[in-house]
């Protein structure tokens, strides 16, 4: 969803329902190569389907492993992945794999395969996107290398892309422990915990940490996978890790992935901040018996003012204290979920400190600079060093609406999502009492869609239990005659802004529809009233695009028909009949914003809209254009008759006494006669960023 260069966020005021989390990544990524290792099948449950697990599914694909997708048959009712593993021997001896920008598979992809491609003979080329390759692998490839892995740096030495290579019946030198670095990253000896089992059947395997290891609670992810894989891995501290010999992988059959921990991150700074009414925030899917250690972003957000409850498998999310407190915090322990503390900060009373935060500057971008950036565009003060990031408080009235650059860092965008909910900024602060509050800001979110990396419909999510005042959420109405294009002009608006579409033409027809179904007569004004009043009309998404369903039945092809605009028209000019659907159009105006084509959008249903287009084209274009949509459809049609039809058509909706079409004075005009739609589309695109303020 949201493939646009931007998504603008209205400020929002609040947040309550209930959110479902994606499945975590970190148990994705590491549960698909324990499958594709084991022998057996693994049905997984619940598996986050997003680009990093993608990548990750197209290697196992290419390696050799079966992946059968079952929809609906999940324990939450979600989609089972079926995967036949390798049984630890290889299937394909030669591929290229393309992973993209996912870390949890580059790292303990190259790994394993160095490992398999040393023992049973091999040839595997690993890239990714060029953030990929300057992603440090170094300290891996240097702990492999001593094993006797044939591992050839193809770009920059220490960085994907990789070649690893090998003969049939190679031995690795495993009698002396490996070492690895544990301080630049956890995934170096994540990798070789999930490798070295396909080569501990003589003897054990001792790997060996050092400096001090980092993102400790992802390394227990990785052993609490392990065993239920078969692989009892024995340690004490962090030091030492023992692969016991004769281990091997064995499917358990089924796992089911729990929701992602640090997606949860977002959703319980939401809870905290704009939680504020009665109800809290619930999240579904990671609770209090999570083994994800970014759930212990949940003590932090306490520590801030979170007040939340929790229990397996669900956490309930309420503003606390407010505004929030500043903290100081070493977030070694929780390096992703960590960035979510650094938006909250701006809504405490006090500057926050982030500290052991190294890891983040090899991430998907350079996460420190890129958020100290980011920040400062909404009017924060932000100090940076090497390791950590300090960030004062926003004051309510130094907010400024900023345009977020996200890096293609998913969590750039989630994170920087929270700066939406600066109406609520220091409301309740004694400082505010008696003055008149700051204008609310909006935030723009650059390049949205890389929240794909881990949880493709964050955006549907966050707009799902976040409210607006329907004041600050944007209208763009575009009205004009029959046949000017307005409908496919308003719907290709509204998805290159990602804002709902009111195809307020729709609501007449259906209410004409019902009027024939119940047999009301064109005459009996309080009849076609309380039909509209009741209208059971859905809208939707379907094979072939937009969709409608009046009182469940599918009625998309009969609404478009000329005898239902015709019906429409009549009973449109009966004012109860306006009236009744006053109310259903107002309720389109939701979060982020709204395009409504029509005849009275600008003049009277959105007055106050921030942009109108009245939409023109000549008698002779428009009668054209029908002509040609119904004979592309194989209908037989009269240039002529059309002509006559539209014309009269128009009289009738600019001459009745009710909301007659006429431009809103505030409208711009657009005669698309000789424009094409791309062109018109480019048009009030172009009006629209003049407006905004970013
Ligand atoms: O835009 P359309 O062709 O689907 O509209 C069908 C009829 O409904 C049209 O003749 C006028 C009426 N209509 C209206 O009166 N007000 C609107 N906002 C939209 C449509």
């Amino acid at each position: 969803m949201y493939d646009i260069p931007f998504l603008d966020l209205p400020p929002l005021n609040g947040a309550s329902g209930t959110v479902h989390l994606p499945g975590s990544k970190s148990i994705s990524n590491r549960v698909l190569l324990l499958a594709g290792l084991a022998a057996g099948t693994t049905a997984v449950h619940d598996l986050l389907d997003s680009d990093d697990t993608r990548v990750m599914q197209g290697a196992l694909a290419a390696l050799g492993c079966t992946l059968r997708n079952e929809d609906g048959v999940g324990s939450g009712g979600g989609r089972v992945l079926h995967v036949t593993g390798l049984g630890g021997q290889l299937a394909v001896h030669e591929a290229e794999i393309f992973l993209g920008n996912a870390g949890t598979a580059m790292r303990p992809l190259a790994a394993t395969l160095a490992v398999l491609a040393a023992t049973q003979g091999g040839n595997f080329r690993l890239h990714g996107v060029p953030r990929m390759h300057e992603r440090p692998i170094g300290d891996l490839v240097d702990a492999l290398r001593p094993l006797g892995c044939q591992i050839e740096d193809l770009g920059t030495p220490g960085y994907p892309p990789l070649r690893l290579r090998g003969q049939a019946g190679g031995l690795l030198a495993t009698a002396a422990p490996i070492r690895v670095r544990g301080d630049v990253s956890s995934q170096f000896l994540t990798a070789l915990l999930l490798a070295l089992p396909l080569v501990s059947a003589d003897r054990d395997v001792l790997i060996e940490v050092e400096g001090e290891l980092i993102s400790k609670p992802y390394i227990d992810i990785t052993l609490n996978l392990l065993a239920r894989f078969g692989i009892a891995v024995q340690h004490d501290g962090w030091q030492r890790f023992v692969i016991p010999q004769g281990s091997a992988y064995r499917s358990p059959g089924s796992v089911h992935v729990e929701g992602d921990a640090s997606s949860a991150s977002y959703f319980v700074a939401m809870g905290a901040i704009a939680a504020h009414g009665g109800a809290p925030l619930r999240i579904e899917g990671a609770g209090s018996d999570s083994i994800q250690g970014d759930i212990r972003f949940v003590d932090a957000a306490v520590a801030m003012g979170a007040q939340v409850k929790s229990g397996p498998g669900w956490l309930e999310v309420h503003r606390g204290r407010w505004p929030l407190a500043g903290i100081t915090l070493d977030c070694n322990h929780i390096p992703d979920a960590a960035m979510t503390l650094a938006v909250m900060a701006l809504y405490a009373d006090s500057p926050t400190r982030l500290n052991g935060i190294a890891s983040w500057r090899v991430k998907e971008t350079d996460r420190i600079a890129a958020m100290a950036t980011e920040l400062r565009k909404l009017g924060a003060t932000v100090t940076e060093g090497a390791d950590f990031i300090e960030v004062e408080p926003l004051t309510p009235g130094a907010w400024r609406p900023a345009a977020i650059h996200t890096y293609d860092d998913h969590r750039m965008a989630m994170c920087l999502s929270l700066a939406a909910f600066n109406p609520l900024a220091g409301a309740s602060g004694p400082a505010m009492a008696g003055m008149s509050p700051p204008p609310p800001c909006p935030v723009r979110i650059l390049d949205p869609r890389c929240v794909a990396k881990t949880f493709p419909e964050y955006f549907e999510a966050l707009f799902g239990v976040a409210t607006a005042d329907p004041q600050d959420v944007p209208v763009i109405t575009i009205d004009g005659p029959t046949a000017s294009g307005k409908g496919t002009l308003a719907a290709a608006v509204a998805d290159a802004l990602g804002y709902h579409l009111l195809d307020s033409g729709a609501l007449y027809r259906a209410t004409g529809l019902a009027s024939q179904w119940d047999g009301v007569a064109p005459e009996d004004e309080a009849g076609l009233a309380r039909l509209a009043g009741l209208l059971d009309l859905r809208f939707g998404h379907g094979p072939q695009g937009s969709r409608a369903w009046l009182r469940g039945q599918e009625v998309s092809d009969h609404l478009r028909t000329e005898a239902a605009g015709l019906l429409a028209s009549r009973v449109s000019a009966v004012p109860a009949v306006r009236s009744a659907l006053q109310g259903l159009q107002l309720a389109f105006r939701r979060a982020p914003g709204l395009v409504a084509d029509g005849r009275d959008m600008g003049t009277v249903v959105f007055p106050h809209a921030a942009l109108k287009v009245y939409l023109t084209a000549s008698a002779a274009t428009r009668a054209e254009r029908r002509h040609k949509q119904l004979i592309s459809k194989g209908n037989s049609a009269n240039i002529d008759d059309l002509r006559a039809d539209l014309e009269a058509r128009d009289a009738r909706d600019k001459n009745r006494s009710v909301a007659p079409l006429r431009p809103a004075e505030d409208a711009l005009l657009l005669d698309n006669s000789a424009l094409s739609i791309e062109d018109s589309v480019q048009q009030v695109l172009g009006w629209w960023q003049q407006r905004r303020p970013f």
